[in-house]
């Protein structure tokens, strides 16, 4: 199978290793050839650090530089069955594309859209020939690592090119699970209160960041804490985001960005990628040790925790996504420890739904308000798994 990409960047270069070191050959177009220069290097540079790992034969890594090759011509895109775009995130930009690769690609080709944030509907809205093909294939960064991808059907895709996309990704070795096109898919919006109640209870100044992000590492199990992952993705990446599904959302109160978060990118503490977010990652830079006091850390842990299992059913109960894969999409895209509906579970959905309500008893903001599935489970005594 002929696969292209559209979009050298980040995301665009690391499908393309995936495609290529699936077996196919790969077409990689950039309008600017200096990304496309950049992507090539980064590959030799990758395939480079793979062999001294061990993780790849030299033979391998060269059979998998010469299944990519790179142009700044579209038409060369015009042999593709599989085409995954990449580009920048502007909704304009991504409409103009499709309409222009309508012309160039065969009526069979199927049309992949990367977009993490925005309609895969409005994107195959642009397409006038058949929008029926367009397809949302989100990969998480770093591509190549993250197991999972979403597959997300506009409103207007046929199911046999949703089956065969997820076809083709679980071919390449990846997890997919099967999303509605709503605000933010599935892991993203999801995680959100991992990020903004962790920032909300900074704000109030009940822990300093050391503090909450030690609450969910030690006494969670998560990975990195939220501070430590927000400094990682980078505050604007983070922040953009946030707003970008606060307005999609018709201003949900549950997504409110935060005025925290907005001052560290206003003022270029972006995260790691500049040295200073929350934390400093200068040379000899001293950070603040976490107060590890298990009261309080279980306090801040159950806050979060029940915010994202809230999520979690909320997304159930508008039929996201299955009950399967909300809980592999967590585990496996951005490596919680349990799927968040099991975990309610072992919590007991009662403990949940009271940790809720006493949270909007004492805020009475719309943002803890309990998910409907949470209470008629709780009313009738159930359990997500039996
Ligand atoms: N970086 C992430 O964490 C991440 C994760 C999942 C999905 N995504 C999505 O993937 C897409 C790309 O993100 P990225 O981080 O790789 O961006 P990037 O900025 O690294 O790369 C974008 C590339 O697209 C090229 N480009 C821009 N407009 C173009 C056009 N009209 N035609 C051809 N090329 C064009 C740019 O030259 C650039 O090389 C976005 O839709 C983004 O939302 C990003």
């Amino acid at each position: 199978m002929k696969v292209a990409i559209v979009g050298a960047g980040t995301m665009g270069s690391g499908i393309a290793q995936i495609a290529a070191s699936a077996g196919h050959g790969v077409v990689v177009y950039d309008k600017s050839p200096a990304a496309l220069d950049r992507s090539r290097r980064q590959l030799e540079k990758r395939m480079g650090n793979f062999q001294k790992k061990g993780k790849l034969t030299n033979t391998e890594a060269q059979i998998i530089q010469t299944k990519i090759s790179y142009t700044s011509q579209l038409a060369e895109l015009s042999e593709a069955e599989l085409l995954i775009e990449s580009i920048i995130e502007e909704l304009g930009a991504k409409q103009l594309l499709f309409r222009e690769l309508e012309d160039i690609v065969t009526q069979q080709c199927i049309l992949g859209t990367n977009t993490s944030s925005l309609s895969v509907t409005a994107i195959a809205a642009a397409c006038r020939q058949n929008p029926e093909r367009v397809v949302g294939i989100h990969f998480f960064v770093p591509a190549d690592q993250v197991k999972l991808v979403e597959i997300i059907p506009a409103l207007q895709t046929r199911t046999p090119i949703t089956q065969q996309a997820q076809q083709i990704i679980r071919q390449w070795g990846k997890t997919t699970v099967l999303v509605k096109d709503r605000p933010g898919f599935l892991v993203n919006r999801i995680a959100r209160p991992y990020y903004l109640e962790a920032l909300r209870i900074l704000e109030e100044g009940i822990a300093n960041v050391a503090t909450i992000d030690w609450a969910m590492t030690h006494l969670g199990g998560f990975k990195m804490g939220p501070f430590a992952l927000m400094d990682y993705i980078g505050n604007d990446v983070n922040y953009i985001f946030t707003k970008r599904l606060f307005k999609s959302t018709f201003y949900d109160n549950r997504y409110q960005p935060s005025v925290v978060q907005k001052r560290l990118v206003e003022a270029g503490y972006l995260g790691r990628k500049t040295g200073r977010g929350f934390y400093n990652y200068f040379d000899h830079s001293t950070n603040p040790a976490p107060y590890s006091d298990e009261t309080l850390g279980k306090q801040i842990l159950i806050r979060i925790l029940v915010l994202l299992i809230n999520e979690a059913a909320d997304a159930l109960f508008h039929k996201f996504a299955s009950r399967e894969d909300i809980d592999l999409a967590m585990s496996t895209g951005i490596d919680f420890p349990y799927g968040l509906l099991s975990w309610a579970d072992d919590l007991g959905i009662g403990f949940v739904v009271r940790q809720l309500d006493e949270l909007y008893e004492l805020y009475h903001e719309d943002r803890y308000r309990c998910s409907p599935l949470l209470r008629q489970m709780q009313k009738k005594a159930e359990r997500f798994y039996t």
